[in-house]
């Protein structure tokens, strides 16, 4: 593994030998061992199927948020802001594709965030259209500027931002300053909510900061930070079941949890995936979020890895409510391995990288344990060191039982929905170890993807991974196709960049949740 070269150097420097060393040599992308090469087919085969989607939404949904692939209709589930094409910036700027970035440049430009008839969700708001043009605008002003045909309308991204964030801002005026995160425009008000969860709540601060930062007004990064401030120091104590791993409900006008149940699934993951991310992006300011994000790394290391009682050698993490363990993950959860690899390399830590290769390992098996190669929405396991007697962790379903004496899990909600998180953790652990097998691993699934989901003028949904063909279409496209599972696809197999992840942890870019790459702020790790 590459991982143990950042130990040499660290070594020679302690006895006095730094001087031999040619200086950062050992950690420069030009003397890496280079596992990072180009793998041309591949790359221009995911950027031909990113093409193909782009095209067919242009053609059939533009300027709306996304394509119905199978009928070659549209909708607007995200505020009709055009969804697909902000979340496709950031993705056509890595693949380096002019005329695409060229066009959703201008259509920013014209976006009118000032309406929209429908409830505004803060945290898919920020992940995806604040995310996607700070980005943009951070490729744009910095490596790509190759790309950037018009400067003066790179410039008003940006005022596009500051204009969407000052339309969100009032979320944030509650007792506590926690803030609600579904919100009507006109006239300015919530649905009534008196709870926001982690996951809304905590996946704001990393686009809300750097929108600080580019802008210079400090005002959002303080918003962003304050609702964050209940989640670092979480009351009552019962909500924090064990250290670092804290419950899901958040009262806005209290600030107190309301539960003490979570995990790293959806309404929680990212949470935990923010506190490392913001010490990636500074890690200056924000040591304190690390600290955090270590306790929940070692909690669930110690308390909520599993093995399933028919394949003990695989890896998941179980959800819990308190300190009582459910056996079941998701999906979404599978950022996890992700997230623990870099952990590992940027705080020197191999555990974590470990730990991390672990459950990217159990992940695959959700993948490659179907018959469409893809893996389930939510699936559930027996733990190996259970009770007969034990009814919190009850056997599977009779008609279960085959596959989960085979698989190690079994479904219990078999859709897919476009999801990322597999091949984003398939991408980490390639940068972490130049090991080829997850890029075949990463290939392998985007082939699956494609061949089960392109259909129409683009990709749609599956009702049952477990299913010939994946049971049927949901016939809808989401935006994060483009942002997300695309993007690691190809990255995965592009040539070494300064976006990319860095083996030796010490990243100038860093992935917010809806995986748009925002320049690192602060100093280098
Ligand atoms: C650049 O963009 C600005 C802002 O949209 C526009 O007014 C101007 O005409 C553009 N310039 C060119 C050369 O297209
Ligand atoms: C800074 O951002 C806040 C929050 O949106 C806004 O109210 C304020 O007007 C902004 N200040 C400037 C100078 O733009
Ligand atoms: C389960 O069985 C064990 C003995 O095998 C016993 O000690 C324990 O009390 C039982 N638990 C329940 C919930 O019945
Ligand atoms: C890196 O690539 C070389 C061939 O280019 C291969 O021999 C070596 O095993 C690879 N290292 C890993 C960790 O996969």
């Amino acid at each position: 593994m590459h991982f143990s070269q950042i130990v040499i150097p660290a070594v020679a420097l302690l006895s006095g030998t730094a001087q031999a060393i040619p200086t950062g040599d050992l950690f420069t992308r030009q003397s890496r061992p280079d596992n990072h090469t180009l793998n041309r087919e591949r790359a221009d085969a995911v950027k031909a199927s990113f093409k193909f989607a782009w095209d067919g939404y242009k053609t059939y949904a533009f300027p709306n948020d996304e394509l119905h692939p199978v009928s070659n209709g549209f909708s607007n589930s995200r505020n009709g802001w055009g969804a697909s094409a902000v979340d496709a910036f950031s993705t056509a700027l890595v693949m380096q594709i002019p005329d695409i970035v060229d066009t959703i440049l201008e259509f920013i430009l014209t976006i009118n965030f000032d309406e929209t008839a429908d409830q505004v969700s803060l945290f898919e708001t920020t992940i995806r259209y604040l995310g996607g043009m700070l980005s943009g605008y951070d490729f744009l002003k910095g490596p790509l500027a190759n790309l950037n045909s018009n400067d003066t309308a790179t410039d008003l991204v940006l005022k596009q931002a500051e204009r969407l964030a000052n339309n969100l801002a009032f979320a944030f005026d509650t007792p506590t300053g926690i803030p609600s995160n579904n919100l009507i425009f006109n006239p300015q008000g919530t649905d009534g909510s008196t709870t926001n969860g982690i996951a809304t709540i905590g996946t704001l601060v990393l686009e809300w900061v750097h929108l600080s930062d580019l802008s210079g007004n400090k005002t959002y990064g303080e918003l962003a930070e304050k609702g964050e401030s209940y989640l670092l120091a979480p009351k009552p104590a019962s909500s924090e079941p064990w250290p670092g791993l804290i419950g899901t409900n958040v009262d806005i006008n209290t600030g107190l949890f309301q539960d003490a149940s979570g995990g790293w699934v959806g309404g929680d993951d990212s949470f935990y995936e923010y506190l490392l991310k913001m010490y990636v992006y500074d890690s200056t300011r924000y040591g304190h979020y690390k600290d955090r994000w270590v306790l929940a790394a070692d909690s669930s290391i110690e308390h909520l890895a599993s093995n399933p009682s028919t394949r003990p050698e695989l890896t998941f993490l179980a959800e819990f409510d308190g300190q009582k363990k459910i056996f079941e993950s998701q999906h979404l959860a599978c950022f996890d391995g992700g997230s623990f690899i870099l952990g590992g390399l940027v705080l020197k830590e191999q555990k974590y990288i470990d730990f991390g290769l672990a459950l990217v390992n159990g992940c695959h098996d959700t993948y490659v344990s179907t018959l469409t190669g893809i893996g389930p929405e939510v699936f559930r396991w027996v733990e190996k060191n259970t009770a007969a007697n034990d009814t919190d962790n009850p056997p599977p379903p009779a008609d279960e039982a085959a596959f989960y004496e085979k698989a190690g899990f079994y479904i219990t909600n078999g859709n897919y929905n476009l999801r990322p998180e597999v091949i984003e953790s398939f991408y980490y652990a390639y940068r972490a170890t130049g090991d080829q097998t997850y890029r075949d691993w990463a290939w392998n699934a985007f082939v699956a993807i494609r061949d089960n989901c392109m259909v129409g003028s683009g990709f749609a949904e599956l009702n049952d991974v477990n299913k010939v063909k994946g049971g049927g279409y949901n016939d809808f496209q989401e935006s994060f196709l483009f942002a997300e599972v695309l993007k690691y696809a190809y990255l995965i197999h592009a040539p070494d960049n300064v976006w990319q992840v860095e083996h030796n942890g010490k990243n100038e870019w860093v992935f917010n949740t809806e995986a748009h790459p925002f320049k690192v702020w602060g100093p280098p790790i």
